[in-house]
């Protein structure tokens, strides 16, 4: 049986490093101790960070009766409500996640489509010709008109206006690594009033809980309204007893929705226009390929391009939005990569040190979407969506999102990055984001070019 190493530093050292520099501090335990370590945070239990592809393919792929995970959630029930389906294990996540599934699964995704590109040109027409604009807000816009859309049917009208800004004040307030400290100390997350750091989490999810039973209500009273919206579906859902969802379980279901499907695909897209205009090559080649279609390609061609989805792939690689994977918590004894574990102990598949292996990924620090075309990996090798029973709900929808929109956007406009300097990760929330926000200015609209045409013959 192999040992185990644990790090020497204290528990409020690693705390530190992990609040405010996730990403060097992973690396650095990696390069100290190898694929696998245990890390001991202050206030909270320790956990042990797996990185290599078997070792997360024996926690993934095993039996969900194995692990618990919602329980390694629960500091997430504030935000998102003790009903969260992140927050349940065994059969009532079971049920809940083959209520929520249909509406994100392959072929309802792809009738989407239209409505992506619909909202990307609408919410591009409001660029203004030689100014500068925030990718990550613009993106925002457009991912959540898509999640309310998906999740309610909303498309505009006075909810989706109403719901909007306290949303996105919400999880502004976990934007910076100090902020975000409340969601992982348990001892932060108590009221003490608005100014509070606390408090304005409490207030801005009561206005947002107060919007979506204004939603639920309008829906009772009308039940004709249904439509094949996850809130729709959830509504209708009997269980053996015949009994429904209760008020609270549907807005805590709803609340998970918005927050877990839209910043994540936002900031995904950030990195991705980010990395577009950083790199001419990259740049030249996806125009060339976009440029190769017709110019009435239906939005699933559009989605199925190589180079696109290679684009999409290496930015989801090289920060994954999700830089770990949902804590898995053992429920009896289990061995991973030779190291025996305890009942109760917790292990992490760390998508990051994954996706940075250099026998895995080489030159792991260069953006190459090339090496997706070269080569193709195994779930456990590539893992942005994490995996197994708690593989990402929403990974269709956001695959094709980031496609979508990304090829609306360089189709018709032509968009610089408004500084030369490099833009580093930063902590937003639990998510790895552009540290600050990716500025981009509009040089203008775009035509294409027989130039363009005769490169995409290139690769
Ligand atoms: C680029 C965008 C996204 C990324 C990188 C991402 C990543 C992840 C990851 C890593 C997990 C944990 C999986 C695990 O531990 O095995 C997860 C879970 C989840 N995601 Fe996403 N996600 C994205 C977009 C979305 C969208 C669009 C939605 C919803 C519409 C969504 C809803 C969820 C939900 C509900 C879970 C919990 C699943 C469960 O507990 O069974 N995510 N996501």
């Amino acid at each position: 049986m192999k040992s185990l190493n644990g790090l020497q530093s204290s528990a409020f050292i690693q705390l530190m490093n992990w609040i405010f520099r996730p990403l060097d501090f992973l690396e650095d335990c990696a390069r100290q101790y190898g694929d696998t370590f245990k890390l001991n945070l202050m206030g909270l239990p320790p956990f042990t960070v797996v990185s290599d592809p078997q070792g997360v393919e024996e926690i993934l792929s095993v039996d969900a009766k194995k692990f618990d995970v919602g329980r390694t959630n629960n500091l997430a029930a504030g935000l998102l409500g003790d009903n969260s389906l992140v927050l349940l294990d065994g059969a009532p996540h079971r049920r809940q996640r083959k209520l929520m599934m249909p509406p994100f699964h392959g072929e309802k995704v792809k009738s989407y489509a239209e409505t992506i590109c619909q909202i990307t040109n609408k919410v591009a027409d409001r660029w203004q010709e030689q100014s500068t604009f925030i990718a990550q807000k613009a993106m925002q816009d457009i991912t959540l008109e898509t999640i309310l859309h998906v999740v309610f049917g909303l498309s505009e009208g006075d909810r989706y206006q109403q719901i909007k800004p306290p949303l996105i004040e919400l999880l502004d307030l976990t934007g910076s690594p100090l902020k975000a400290s409340v969601i992982f100390l348990p001892l932060l997350q108590q009221d003490l009033g608005e100014w509070s750091p606390w408090g304005k989490v409490v207030r801005r999810k009561a206005k947002i809980y107060e919007l979506l039973q204004a939603e639920i209500d309008e829906r009772r009273a009308n039940p004709e309204s249904a439509g094949n919206d996850v809130l729709s579906l959830l509504m209708s859902a009997r269980d053996e007893r015949g009994e429904g969802l209760s008020n609270i379980e549907l807005k805590d279901q709803m609340m998970t929705l918005l927050v877990a499907g839209h910043e994540t695909t936002a900031t995904a897209l950030s990195w991705a226009l980010y990395w577009i205009h950083k790199l001419p090559e990259v740049k030249q080649k996806l125009l060339a390929e976009l440029d190769s279609l017709d110019p009435d390609a239906d939005p699933l061609t559009i989605s199925r391009l190589p180079y696109l989805t290679a684009v999409c792939n290496e930015t989801l690689r090289i920060y994954p939005v999700a830089f770990i994977a949902f804590l898995r918590f053992a429920k009896s004894k289990i061995e991973v990569m030779g190291h025996q574990f305890e009942a109760e102990e917790m292990l992490a598949p760390t998508i990051y040190l994954t996706h940075h292996r250099e026998d895995l990924y080489p030159e792991a620090k260069k953006f190459k979407p090339e090496r997706f075309l070269e080569r193709q990996y195994s779930t456990y090798e590539f893992l942005p969506f994490g995996g197994g029973n708690r593989r990402c709900i929403g990974y269709a929808l956001a695959l094709l999102e980031m496609k979508l929109v990304l090829a609306t956007v360089l189709s018709n406009w032509n968009l610089s990055l408004t500084s030369a300097r490099p833009i580093l990760p930063k902590r937003r929330g639990a998510t790895i984001a552009p540290d600050n926000g990716v500025p981009l200015t509009l040089n203008g609209r775009r035509s294409r070019t027989k130039r363009d045409l005769v490169m995409a013959s290139d690769f």
